[in-house]
Order: structure tokens, then sequence, then C-alpha cells
């Protein structure tokens, strides 16, 4: 496990940032207005698959502007498990580089591969892992070892892979991988980009064609990105709507040059906080604005936010923005369901939005957000009844009664090992008539190290409770 780990001194750039993991309080404090200018970190999901994909070709990959988050650093130590060379340039924020294993050329790992937090690692490396032959183990944190691994196991295991999980398809996994996988057409169940891409890795060590229906379609970074790398990935559209994504198998792919966008996930925190507090004028540098990812932004101009997006331009090519935001009056919107995979990971801090807006915000189709770090609608919905915000949770649906006015506050947030959950309710605490702490703001590390810092550089007050 990662948490409270003991390591030599002098520890590794990794190891250090694995291992300052204890639970930490931390407060939020009412501020008038943020200014100023900051940059997005980079994107999680295009950072592991940047590392994954690199320790699949042959040759050198460089990757510049990798998230050094936790989640990530996981990725790349179970690639250096599997036989990849990762390293870095020793400060924070230099260059990556990979050298790759090459298609079903990993080794087996000699340990458990604890991935911490991550699920996108979970189940992108569990596609890797299925194709190759032999046996290896997974694990991760409370909150991962409670995660659906069923969605990757089902498919894989029609591949030709066998599995044994904990009872209802959770972590600990073992994953009995074979390079005789078979390859399949498989219509996704669930909007999940995760249980697409796990097939179309494991498609990539197996001879012929595989192919994922998405009747709903979710971030295409591997798509992109596996061509880039030299894969031949087409994509067309399904009959009855949704798209069909194929893969060719055994394809060689050689080392690239990554560079990696700002997380438009992590951005959010930082558009939000300054959309809400009147006054405000900040400007977030190289945000990465992929269609499939943006639809908080949609959102948030719908309730009326000041964004203007300067600057567009293309970074590893996915279309890449500098977002400047003034405070201004929000009102309530319906959020549809269709809109939900674009939006995904950002209904807590539109919650947050929502709470600061005058009139009701109906967000649809949110059941994915019950399998997140945590169970998202339950977090969020008892982080805004700890706060005075008047809301209605259902199934699939969040319902927030916004007055105009700033929420009351004053409540303790229980962040359930939730990056965004932790974040989300500390931006609330900057518009609130009270401070809100969150118990535990160390998962905050997972995606987005720095945060407390970056908020404080825009003039917000966060820190230790
Ligand atoms: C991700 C896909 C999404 C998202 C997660 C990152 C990815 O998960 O919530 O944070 O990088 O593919 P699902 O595939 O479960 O929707």
């Amino acid at each position: 496990m990662l948490r409270g780990r003991r390591v030599a001194f002098p520890p590794s750039f990794e190891e250090a940032a694995l291992s300052a993991r204890a639970s930490a309080k931390l407060v939020a404090r009412p501020v008038a207005c943020l200014k100023g200018r900051v940059r997005a970190p980079g994107d999680k999901s295009v950072s592991h698959r940047a590392l994954m994909f690199g320790a699949l070709a042959l040759g050198e990959t460089t990757v510049r502007g990798l998230l050094e988050g936790e989640d990530v650093l996981c990725t790349a130590a179970a690639l250096r498990a599997l036989g990849a060379e990762v390293t870095h340039e020793h400060e924070s924020g230099g260059t990556w580089r990979v050298r790759g294993f090459g298609v079903g050329g990993g080794r087996e790992p000699g340990d458990v591969l604890d991935l911490g937090n991550s699920g996108t690692a979970a189940r992108l490396l569990s596609g890797i892992l299925a194709s190759q032959p032999f046996t290896s183990f997974m694990t991760g944190d409370a909150s991962l070892r409670g995660r659906p691994m069923q969605r990757v196991i089902e498919p894989l295991s029609r591949m030709g892979a066998r599995f044994e999980a904990r009872d209802g398809g959770r972590m600990p996994l073992a994953i009995i991988g074979t390079d005789e996988m078979v390859p399949i057409e498989y219509r996704l169940p669930v909007a999940s980009a995760q249980v697409k891409s796990a097939i179309l890795l494991a498609g990539l060590n197996t001879a012929g064609e595989t192919t994922v229906i998405e009747p709903h379609a979710t971030r295409d970074h591997t798509e992109r990105m596996l061509r880039h790398f030299g894969a031949e990935v087409r994509v067309t559209p399904a009959e009855g709507g949704g798209k069909r994504i194929t893969v060719v198998g055994w394809p060689e792919l050689l080392g690239r040059d990554i560079v990696v966008p700002g997380d438009p996930s992590s951005a959010a925190f930082a558009v939000v906080a300054a959309a809400i507090r009147p006054g405000s004028d900040i400007t977030v540098e190289n945000v990465g604005l992929n269609p499939l990812r943006a639809g908080l932004y949609q959102t948030l101009l719908d309730m009326g936010a000041d964004i203007a997006f300067e600057n567009e331009r293309e970074v590893g090519g996915e279309p890449v923005a500098d977002l400047r935001v003034k405070g201004s009056a929000l009102k309530g919107v319906e959020v549809p369901a269709e809109r939900a995979p674009t939006m995904i990971d950002e209904y807590p801090i539109l919650a947050v939005a929502a709470s600061c807006a005058l009139g009701t915000t109906r967000m649809l189709g949110l059941a994915e957000l019950r399998a997140k770090e945590s169970d998202r609608l339950a977090s969020v919905a008892a982080g805004l009844l700890a706060n005075g915000v008047k809301h209605e949770m259902g199934a699939d649906t969040l319902v927030v009664h916004g007055t105009g006015a700033a929420p009351s506050g004053g409540g303790l947030v229980a962040t359930h090992l939730d990056h965004r959950i932790a974040m989300s309710f500390l931006v609330l605490g900057l518009a609130a008539r009270e401070a809100i702490a969150v118990d535990d703001g160390s998962p905050i590390d997972t995606s987005f190290p720095g945060f407390a810092q970056l908020m404080n550089g825009l003039g917000a007050k966060i820190e230790a409770a």
C-alpha cells in the first residue's frame, strides 16, 4: 500500500510523492474574489496513456507535461515492473522517457501491482496484462478495491483471459493472461472509456480485428494516441447510432514524442471558483478541450458564466485554449443525460456552481457516478447537506436548488478517498458564508499535486485545519 509507506533515505522523486500520504484535514475560508494567471496541470487520462503506449512501443517515447500525480506514478511503477524503462529528468515538470517492451513483450511482474487510487491504471492495465502469457496480480487502496472490475473481466474473459477476483469482481485481482486471445466484437453496456480502452489494448496483442461498439461516445484519447504510435484504428458509425471502433492486431508501435495538454477536469476547480465569486478575473492556461471532455464548459456557459476561450490551438493532437474567467451571476439549468459522458468527472464541481446559482439545476443520467472513487452522487449530496444547500438525490439524478446567494457553509465534508469531492467542497468554501472543511485532502495528490498552492496563488484561502 502506498499510504504511510516508509521509504529509505534519500527517497526518489516518486517515492517521496507516493509516501507523503497521511490523512490531512483541510479548510477553505470565504474570499472576496480570485485574480491571476495559472497553468492547468497535465491531463491525467492522457498521461496514463502516454506512459502505457510508450511501454507497448519499441524505441524511445518522450513525454512532456506529464501529470506527476500519484495515479500516474502508479502506472509508471507498474510498467517498470513489466519491464519498461521509465525515467524522468530530476526536476518536477521535466521530460519523461519510456523505452518500451513492445506489444506482447512484457515480463511477469515479480510482485503484486499496487495501483493506489487509480481506476484508469487498473482497467487499462488489465487489457494489457490479459493478453500476456503470464499471471499477474493487482490491488489498490480501499477506494479502488471497492470499485467494479467485472466490466473489464467480462469482455477480456470472452477474449480468452482468466481472472480470480473478490466477490462482485473486486480487487485484489489475479489476471491469468494468454497470448492466444481471440478477437471480439463488444457492445459496451456502460459508457466507459476505461472499458473501451482495456478491450482495444488487449486487441493489440490479438490476431485479427477487435471491435468495440460504443452507443454513447466517451473520451477518445486512446484512439487518437494509438494512431499516433502507428496502430490502425478505424472509427465508423455503428448501426443504430454510436460508433464502431476497430483495432487491427499486432501492429508495430514505435516510440513517439508526446506533449500532454492541461487537464480540463482539474482546470474546472479554478474556473468554477472564479465563476462563482463576483469580481474575479483569472486565466487558466493550456486547458485541453477535447469535445468529449468539455461538457462542463458548455454547461457553465449555459448557466451564464463569463468564459472567454483565448489562444485556441492544438497541443499533442488535442484542442487547447487559455480560459479567461470572470465572476458573474449564474442561473440554474437542466443538464441532459446525453452530456454525461463528456463531463462525467465534473458533476461534483458543477454541483458547487449550481449551489451558488439562482434557480434549480437538474443533472440527469448520473448512474456511473456511483462507481467512481467514491459513490460520488452520495458524497456530493452529503456535502451539500452539511453546507446548507437544498437538493434532492435520485437513483441517477441530482437536483440542486440555488438561491443566488452564498450557501451557509460551515460543514465538514467526508471525502471517502475521493480527490474530486475534496477539491469541489474546498472551492465551495471560498464562496460560502462560513468556512468549509474536508476530513482528508490527501487524495488530491492523486490528480492535482499543488492544488492548494495554485488556488492560494489566485487569492484562495485553503490551509491545513
Ligand atoms: C477515464 C475514464 C472515465 C473517467 C476517469 C478517467 C479514462 O472513467 O471517470 O476519471 O482516462 O479513460 P470511466 O471509463 O469509468 O467512465
